[in-house]
């Protein structure tokens, strides 16, 4: 006679063994892929990326970000490590608008805890340009880089140096004038190249772990408008993340705290004060906030009209990656949802970031099983 196992124990072992399978089932698929090393160099910097978006996040979300008024992308990486040296930084920063109009009482032990999160952010960036430049040497040396990728690599790296840029860019605009804040379209500017790194190395990984589908894959049996819709998804995205730095960038999410009306109302109510129409859509917070919140609401639609069409594929893959998105869909639009009405504290907003980085890397997922149909195995 069978001893009777309570439900909850069978379930249990069911996703253990679910998990276990698929861990266990990648895991394995990985290390014996000939490209190994260069996607564990890529996976290293994806995760570097990802941290440093969520740094990043709240370096501006402390207001730490002006606290370190030079570039110096080498000597910067040694903070300073006497009193003396401490008061010099300090002084340095005195000279700047957010001292002499907004911070002009914060104390020595306040501005080390801004500074250090501005050096943080720095330093994490130094970091990801040593560990891609000696991953890249060494793959190289070692003859490690698949055949064609070279190129690519470099690619990434030009990229990085890029955003280096664009990151000092940003800040010196903070340093200027009566600018208590860096210019919002820089901070955009400037996130939206992070995603587009993130996406980039994210395609890189996904290619590379699977090129021989990749090699026979056959454009012919693409779904097209399930491509379509997903290109449309991906762009949207990308639009949505450029009008959250721009929310992020004026704190906009500090005001029109009801929701699903504004203030009360379904528009804003001083959505055209600026002058111009055009700059209202990007300056304004009534209207920048009103954007981003009719973006999210198409993006929540669209992502229904392509779960639906997923359901009506045979490819499993399309399917449970599609039901993946469309869940984190729903969790970053709630968690907008109580950055308004919480008036953007700091928890929900860098939540709301980290799960934007979670969005896009599950919709290129997705993306890379309409692209590639013919990779219909278990996942
Ligand atoms: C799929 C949809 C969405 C995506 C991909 C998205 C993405 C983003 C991103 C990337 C930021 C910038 C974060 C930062 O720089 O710190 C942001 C900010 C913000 N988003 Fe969204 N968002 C979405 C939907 C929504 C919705 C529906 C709402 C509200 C109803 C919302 C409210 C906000 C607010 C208030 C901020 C500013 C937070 C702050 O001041 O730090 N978002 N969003």
């Amino acid at each position: 006679m069978s001893a009777h196992i309570p439900t909850e124990t069978k379930l249990t072992y069911k996703f253990s063994n679910y998990f276990r399978k698929l861990i266990s089932n990648n895991f394995y698929s990985l290390i014996n892929n000939k490209n190994f090393p260069s996607i564990l160099w890529l996976m290293v910097l994806f995760l570097l990326i990802c941290l440093m978006i969520f740094v990043g996040g709240l370096t501006r979300l402390t207001d730490s970000g002006l606290s370190i008024v030079e570039w110096k992308p080498i000597l910067g990486s040694i903070p300073p490590l006497s009193e003396k040296k401490w008061i010099i930084e300090f002084d340095k920063y005195k000279s700047t608008p957010e001292f002499l109009i907004q911070n002009f009482d914060i104390s020595m032990y306040q501005f080390k805890i801004i500074y250090w999160w501005e050096w943080g952010h720095r330093q994490l960036g130094r970091i990801i340009g040593v560990v891609w430049l000696f991953g890249f040497l060494y793959l190289l040396f070692r003859k490690k880089i698949p055949k064609g990728w070279t190129k690519w690599f470099l690619f990434l790296g030009i990229l990085g140096g890029i955003q280096g840029f664009l990151g000092w860019w940003m800040v010196s605009s903070g340093l200027e004038g009566t600018m208590i804040d860096v210019a919002s379209y820089r901070l955009a500017i400037h996130l939206t190249v992070a995603f587009i790194i993130l996406s980039v190395i994210l395609w890189f990984i996904l290619t590379l772990s699977n090129i021989d589908h990749v090699k026979n894959s056959n454009p012919k049996r693409r779904n097209k408008k399930l491509l379509i819709l997903i290109n449309i998804i991906l762009l949207t995205l990308f639009l949505q993340i450029i009008f959250g730095a721009l929310v992020a960038g004026i704190d906009a999410g500090k005001s029109y705290n009801d929701w699903p009306l504004m203030s009360g109302k379904w528009f804003p109510e001083d959505a055209f004060y600026s002058n111009s129409l055009a700059m209202s859509f990007f300056e304004e917070a009534g209207l920048v906030q009103f954007n981003h919140r009719v973006l999210g609401y198409a993006i929540f639609f669209l992502s229904l009209v392509i779960f639906y069409m997923t359901l009506k594929t045979k490819n499993t893959q399309i399917k449970n990656r599609a039901y993946q998105y469309l869940t984190i869909v729903f969790v970053q639009i709630f968690l907008g949802v109580i950055t308004i009405i919480y008036s953007a504290p700091l928890h929900f907003s860098s939540a709301h970031q980290v799960c934007a980085i979670l969005l896009v890397s599950l919709t290129l997922r997705l993306y890379f099983v309409i692209y590639y149909p013919n990779i219909i195995k278990k996942s």
